[in-house]
């Protein structure tokens, strides 16, 4: 715009200036022709009309990339068709979802409703954006926005005020531009809400009162929370385990990062050259090594390493099984075991296959056959309408579960390390304070 007025002032400016001139009329005779004038310089050639589409079409670019991405769990796991069309799950589920709440920024904060008086959670996908498989446009939303390279560009890269939470604690993973801040917008745990208030729990509050009660059976008793099967902060606890930030932090061994926290980055360990099945665009770290050695990180770390594999998570696993063990009622476990690895993600990670779920009566989400009972051993409080005659005497007749703020803290903190899948990679040294102090608070 700037410029086109200054072209009109000037065109205007030659023609007054042409008006002065034409006072004189009288022309002589015209001179020989001059020298031809130097060529000027070539101008910039045009562009070749597929040059920019293959700097990323091309077999080293994208088509990897998408073969990759045909291993990625991402692309073939089931969870976006599962998940569509429900607010609260499709921030992290379905790629509509993911880019409104980057989009819109939306907060992760809870307020309160003053006609119900309850909390409701903010961290919602907007209406229209309740599907939409995970795919390229997911991560990369810029593609085809100027047809050049930099349209590979991420959704985001900035720090994630984590939705456990309720905003109020961020995690950033800095390292490399904050790559790694795109996978833990949605590999993060999920608030565990209050009962009376539905606000998220306040974590701190647990771990400063550990004795204090979560959860009295006594009826007519103002509990904290009313525990189910699935009481607890979803599947991917990476952002909190990763950062060290948001553990339900009992007193005791100092809360220490390990160097990955502030040097590496979700994509050097998990988009590595492939190794197998894992790595690129396949996401999975499982069996790859490739990333721990490479930039002169570590030098020669395989799956036989005692200090760098073997060793930390074997202590970490041992410490799983002492904490769950530690869970218990007059010795009774309240940890449920599933020892079905296509269902249970964790199988391995503990000796009694534990899945982080409370092994509380639940005939419907609580798996028959078990390995520690049918459909669970403590007395569920809230009986489903749905639930036979027989179902609910059956529930009536089963002893009741109490828990303590260190019980809950203890459970959280369970959860967040198990399901954490790295059994201490991620961040050995606060995965490992987690649970020490957790077991000791018990
Ligand atoms: C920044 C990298 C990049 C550049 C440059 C680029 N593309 Fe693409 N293009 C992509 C990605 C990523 C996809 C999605 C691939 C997939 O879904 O597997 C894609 C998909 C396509 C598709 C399939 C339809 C679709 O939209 O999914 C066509 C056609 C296409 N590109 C044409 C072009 C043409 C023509 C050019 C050059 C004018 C070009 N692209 C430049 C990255 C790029
Ligand atoms: C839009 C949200 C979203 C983003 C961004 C995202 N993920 Fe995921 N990720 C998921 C979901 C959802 C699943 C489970 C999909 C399913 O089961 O259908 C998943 C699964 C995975 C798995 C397989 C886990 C398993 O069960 O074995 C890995 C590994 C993974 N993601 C790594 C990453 C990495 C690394 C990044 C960043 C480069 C990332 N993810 C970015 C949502 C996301
Ligand atoms: C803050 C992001 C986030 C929100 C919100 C979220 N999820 Fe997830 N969910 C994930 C990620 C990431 C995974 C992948 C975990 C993995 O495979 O390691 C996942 C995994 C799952 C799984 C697969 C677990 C398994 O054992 O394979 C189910 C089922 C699921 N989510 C259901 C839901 C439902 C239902 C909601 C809403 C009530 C929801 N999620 C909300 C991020 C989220
Ligand atoms: C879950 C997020 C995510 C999804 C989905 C995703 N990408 Fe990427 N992609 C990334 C990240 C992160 C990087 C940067 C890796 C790095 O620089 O180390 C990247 C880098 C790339 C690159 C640069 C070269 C390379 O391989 O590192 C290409 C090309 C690419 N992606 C194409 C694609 C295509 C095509 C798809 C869909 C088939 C896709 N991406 C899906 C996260 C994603
Ligand atoms: C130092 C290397 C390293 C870094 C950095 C790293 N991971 Fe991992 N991650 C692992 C290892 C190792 C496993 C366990 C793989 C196995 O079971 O063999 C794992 C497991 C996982 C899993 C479970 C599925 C699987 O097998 O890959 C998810 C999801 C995951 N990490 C997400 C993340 C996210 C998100 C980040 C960034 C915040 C991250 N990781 C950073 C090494 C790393």
């Amino acid at each position: 715009m700037k410029r086109k007025s200054f072209l009109l002032i000037l065109a205007a400016g030659f023609m007054m200036a042409g008006s002065l001139m034409s006072g004189c009329t009288k022309e002589g005779p015209a001179g020989k022709d001059g020298v031809n004038g130097t060529n000027g310089a070539d101008g910039t050639a045009g562009l070749d009309g597929t040059a920019t589409c293959i700097e990323c079409h091309s077999p080293e670019g994208i088509e990897k990339a998408a073969v990759e991405y045909q291993m990625s769990k991402h692309s073939y796991g089931g969870a976006a068709f599962e998940e569509a069309g429900r607010a609260g799950c499709d921030p992290c589920h379905v790629s509509l979802g993911f880019l409104d709440v980057v989009e819109n920024n939306t907060p992760a904060t809870f307020t309160l409703n003053e006609a119900t008086g309850k909390y409701v959670n903010n961290y919602e996908a907007a209406p229209h954006a309740l599907f939409g498989a995970i795919d390229c446009r997911t991560c990369h939303n810029e593609i085809h926005a100027t047809y050049t390279a930099g349209d590979l560009s991420l959704t985001t890269v900035a720090p994630v005020d984590l939705t456990m939470w309720g905003g109020l604690k961020t995690a950033d993973v800095a390292a490399d531009g904050g790559m790694g801040n795109l996978c833990i917008k949605c590999h993060q745990p999920r608030p565990v809400t209050s009962f009376t208030t539905s606000n998220a729990i306040d974590y701190a509050a647990l771990a400063s009162n550990p004795t204090g009660m979560a959860y009295d059976p006594t009826p007519g008793a103002t509990n904290l929370v009313r525990p189910s099967y699935r009481t607890g902060v979803h599947y991917a606890t990476q952002a909190v385990t990763y950062t060290g930030v948001g553990g339900v932090e009992f007193p005791g061994t100092a809360y220490n990062n390990s160097i990955h926290s502030s040097i590496a980055s979700c994509q050097d360990c998990h988009m590595a050259p492939m190794q197998g099945t894992s790595g690129g665009h396949s996401f999975f770290a499982k069996g790859n090594f490739n990333g721990c050695n490479a930039e002169g990180c570590h030098n020669g770390v395989d799956a036989s390493s005692a200090s760098f594999w073997t060793g930390p998570r074997s202590d970490i696993k041992a410490k799983l099984d002492a904490l769950a063990a530690a869970l218990n009622i007059d010795g009774v476990e309240f940890m449920s075991r599933n020892p079905d690895a296509e269902h249970n993600l964790w199988a391995a990670s503990t000796t009694n296959m534990y899945d982080g779920y409370l092994n509380l009566y639940d005939p419907i989400t609580n798996p028959e056959g078990m390995a520690n009972n049918p459909n669970g051993i403590f007395r569920n409080p809230a009986p489903s309408n749905s639930w036979s005659a027989d179902q609910k005497a059956i529930n009536a007749a089963l002893p009741a579960l109490s828990m303590t703020n260190a019980q809950l803290g203890a459970i959280i903190n369970f959860q967040l390390v198990l399901r954490d899948y790295s059994l201490g990679i991620h961040n050995y040294k606060y995965t490992k304070a987690l649970l020490e102090n957790s077991i000791a608070a018990l």
